[in-house]
């Protein structure tokens, strides 16, 4: 499906390395299954996989490789992702995103084409492939450093497994014990990842930050991150910090100066040239 969004029959026998028979009969089950779709319209039957078959074929290998052994009920959906729970065979519970881009629109075409280049054919199930991909390799950038985002466990295909909090979106809250204690720790937490490891989330706020009973917090959704270098990295950096203050201040009346955080972002990090 690189190549196009039908495969030809010929070509699955070819890659699939069964005799024509076997392909055949094999595709008449998975068929039946409604995990590809047929198209006859042309010369030779073509087939493509649709976003359950690929569901499977990324659940299935998650579970050959111990990732993950049974799905819970459905923790959130987002607009490109549907959330479950899931869990090892030890029991760990942990949060398995399975990114859903080209369900709803194609309004942020821009993200995709940022994913995917210039390139004239292009599969969903790709785009959705490197999304996982680059979702979880930032979640491995960050762990280093060892503050509240999700533990990265595994990915395969468009499916990320990541460490889960028992919690709620900050958005949910309508009251907050110590409002001044999360936010502090929501921009100490943008702060270090953006001087160590040159991060700006890119999307933060309200409905990005888990946060559990006991203040618990996790920044979570890492797709659209851009580096510290990035030509519009102020701006977004600018948009993330607002977003916070902005929210802190309406809901629970937390005053706060933007410019001034910002500030601390890069005062540190020149430090760190000076010294280093
Ligand atoms: N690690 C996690 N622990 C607990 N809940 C999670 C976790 N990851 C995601 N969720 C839940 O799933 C929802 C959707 O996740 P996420 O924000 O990553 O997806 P999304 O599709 O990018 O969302 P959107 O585009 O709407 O912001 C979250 O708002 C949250 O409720
Ligand atoms: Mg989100």
């Amino acid at each position: 499906m690189k190549r196009s969004e039908f495969v030809k029959i010929n070509d699955i026998k070819f890659y699939s390395r069964y005799k024509m028979e076997e392909t055949l009969y094999r595709l008449k089950k998975v068929h039946k299954f409604d995990l590809i779709i047929r198209d006859s319209s042309k010369s030779e039957v073509g087939y493509t996989l649709n976003s359950i078959g690929y569901d499977l074929l990324a659940l299935h290998t998650l579970v050959e490789k111990n990732i993950v052994s049974q799905l819970g009920p459905l923790l959130g959906k987002g607009k490109e992702s549907d959330v479950y729970s899931c869990m090892d065979d030890d029991e760990n519970i942990y949060a398995l995103k399975l990114y859903r881009m080209g369900r709803t629109s194609f309004k942020n075409i821009k993200k995709y084409r940022d994913l995917i280049g210039e390139r004239a054919h292009f599969s969903w199930l790709y785009v959705n492939r490197l999304a996982a991909k680059r979702e979880y390799e930032a979640l491995k950038n960050i762990y280093a450093l060892n503050l509240n985002t999700p533990k990265p466990i595994g990915y395969n295909r468009h499916i990320v497994v990541m460490e889960y909090l028992r919690g709620k979106e900050l958005s949910y809250y309508k009251h907050i014990d110590d409002p001044l204690y999360i936010f502090n720790k929501i921009i100490d937490q943008a702060r270090i990842i953006f001087q160590n490891a040159n991060m700006i989330h890119g999307d933060l706020g309200e409905f990005n930050i888990v946060v559990d009973e006991v203040g618990n917090i996790l920044i979570i959704d890492w797709l659209q991150w851009i580096p510290s270098d990035h030509p519009n990295a102020q701006s977004i950096l600018r948009r993330d910090i607002e977003n916070v203050c902005n929210y802190f201040q309406k809901k629970f009346n937390i005053e706060s100066n933007v410019n001034e955080i910002i500030e601390t972002f890069y005062q540190k990090k020149k430090k760190r040239f000076l010294f280093f």
